[in-house]
């Protein structure tokens, strides 16, 4: 029988199907798109093409992997966020779409020349998204995990943005010992409650990793806690903060918000799905 890339795609789609996988068309074009190193649109012009018993036994693989829920963006190694393609793997949560709107409400109302503070980077990309959109900031992003710093390293390299993207480690505000005051904070913390894990999907708790997802048991707030908690040393006056937040955890991190005495304007936005997702503040 020929194998061609329409059949090995129908294949594999048919397959990702039965096994509950979502958008299983859409996994199987970016899985051939690696194992052919060819784009979503190359792969259709090139429907027709003859594949190698190497290159099916390849697709067989990461097909295999994906029907097991292992996430698209662990199998290829990279993520798109806000067209930037960053490295991922098990130690760095898979940048998420909302988490591009984050970044667009900083950039709408950060300074010129802008200090910037991440807290909890990951793989950088609230970092690198701010950093690539504006040549005149700069940004320290801090992270608690030596894992998720490494990858950060490799794509804030990777985006040729070294001089202006300082990656710490440490815990929250401890990463920024001897920082002057930042203009902007930004972060998306850990706010999963791991005591009501219906919260997140099961790929989610089996592939990406607990220290990016998890508040302490019963606490979704803790993290705010601790990041407003440094607020009055670490940012100017009228400084601008942006976190995100999400189900089972927005109230709890709004109430945190408005109890501070550091901040005033506390706002909870919705995302374009309607859920309660960005909270937004000044420093007093
Ligand atoms: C929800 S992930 C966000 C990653 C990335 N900023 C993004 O939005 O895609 C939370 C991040 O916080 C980091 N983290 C957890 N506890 C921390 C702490 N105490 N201090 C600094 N970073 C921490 C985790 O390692 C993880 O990278």
């Amino acid at each position: 029988m020929n194998h061609t890339v329409l059949s090995v795609l129908r294949a594999a789609e048919g397959w990702l199907g039965q096994h509950d996988v979502d958008a299983p068309r859409r996994s199987a074009e970016l899985l051939l798109g690696k194992v052919l190193g060819l784009d979503r649109l190359q792969l259709y012009m090139q429907h027709d093409r003859p594949m190698t018993e190497q290159e099916r036994d390849a697709m067989r693989a990461l097909t295999l992997r994906r029907g097991k829920h292992e996430p698209v963006a662990h199998l290829l190694g990279e993520w798109a966020f806000r067209g930037l393609d960053l490295e991922v793997s098990r130690e760095v949560l898979i940048p998420r779409p909302e988490t591009e709107d984050l970044v667009d409400i900083a950039l709408q109302a950060m300074p010129q020349g802008a200090r910037v503070v991440d807290l909890g980077t990951g793989s950088g990309a609230i970092a690198i998204a701010i950093a690539s959109a504006r040549p005149d900031v700069s940004v320290v992003a801090v992270d608690v995990s030596a894992h998720a710093l490494a990858i950060a390293t490799s794509n804030v390299n990777r985006h040729g943005l070294g001089p202006r993207v300082a990656l710490r480690q440490g815990s929250w505000w401890q990463g920024c010992a001897g920082e002057a005051p930042f203009d902007v904070l930004v972060s998306n913390p850990p706010y999963v409650d791991p005591a009501q894990p219906e919260f997140l999907a099961a790929d989610v708790r089996e592939f990406e990793p607990p220290l990016a997802l998890f508040s302490p048991p019963g606490d979704p707030a803790f993290c705010y806690r601790a990041i407003i908690a440094g607020v009055s040393e670490h940012l100017v006056s009228g400084g601008l903060v942006v976190m995100e937040t999400g189900a089972g955890a927005d109230a709890a991190a709004l109430a945190v918000l408005r109890a501070s005495e550091s901040l005033r304007d506390v706002e909870l936005r919705k995302d374009l799905a309607g859920a309660d997702r960005y909270l937004v503040a000044r420093r007093a």
